[in-house]
């Protein structure tokens, strides 16, 4: 019993730690996830604690949508997305780190999911898309807003490249170091003239939908 227990004390300082010294870095420097997390952000143990259609659902993705996922990483929810829009839908899955799309374009040559067509894969800033105006149906992000260095300046990329009427998910999950609270994520979404739409999930993992005006 003494045993399980300081494990589980080691486990909870070292996640205290990491926590804390991330968002102390962060004070300081701007940087992106390191890319050789892609593994542990694409796998099955995250998507048991993360499911994949919740996000979908909350963010209210749907089939024939064109979406627009702005720092994919390794494409830990890009292949569930893709499927939910399905053929008439399409994914641009946008990341600033060649070494984060690279795990995905390997992952969408594995044989489960090579019938996967409807994917775009985009090297690119989130604080200036290479993406024309009133493009997509929804733009979401999960684990990312809190990494990006100017936070009005994305949203204001992402609400240029929405379609009027169209959805911001933003997606958070608190052992991200950079977890922010659901009272944060909506002070900031409602910057730029989003309107919160909805918030659905829990305190740990929450999904933030806003709606671009008309105009
Ligand atoms: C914590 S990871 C999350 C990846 C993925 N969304 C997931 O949940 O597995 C954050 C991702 O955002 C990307 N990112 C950070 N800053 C970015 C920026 N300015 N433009 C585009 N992507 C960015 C990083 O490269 C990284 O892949």
């Amino acid at each position: 019993m003494n045993v399980i227990i300081t494990i589980l004390l080691i486990i909870l300082v070292i996640f205290i730690l990491w926590q804390v010294l991330i968002r102390v870095l962060r004070r300081f420097f701007d940087f992106p996830a390191p890319a050789f997390i892609g593994k542990f952000l694409d796998s099955d143990f995250r998507r048991k604690m993360q499911p994949p259609d919740k996000i979908i659902s909350r963010s209210k993705i749907k089939e024939g949508m064109k979406v627009l996922e702005v720092g994919c990483g390794s494409g830990a929810f890009t292949t569930f997305v893709a499927r939910a829009v399905g053929d008439k839908g399409e994914v641009f899955a946008l990341d600033i780190q060649p070494e984060m799309l690279k795990q995905i374009e390997n992952k969408l040559k594995q044989p489960e999911n090579k019938d996967i067509k409807n994917i775009h894969l985009i090297e690119g800033d989130a604080l200036n898309m290479p993406l024309e105006d009133n493009t997509f149906d929804l733009v979401y992000s999960i684990t990312v807003f809190q990494e990006l260095p100017d936070k009005n300046k994305a949203l204001k990329e992402m609400k240029r490249v929405l379609k009027p009427n169209g959805i911001l998910a933003i997606t958070e999950f608190l052992p991200d170091p950079d977890y922010p609270l659901k009272s944060t994520t909506v002070k900031i979404g409602t910057r730029e003239g989003f309107i919160l739409d909805d918030i659905g999930g829990n305190f740990w993992n929450y999904t933030a939908r806003f709606i671009k005006p008309h105009n």
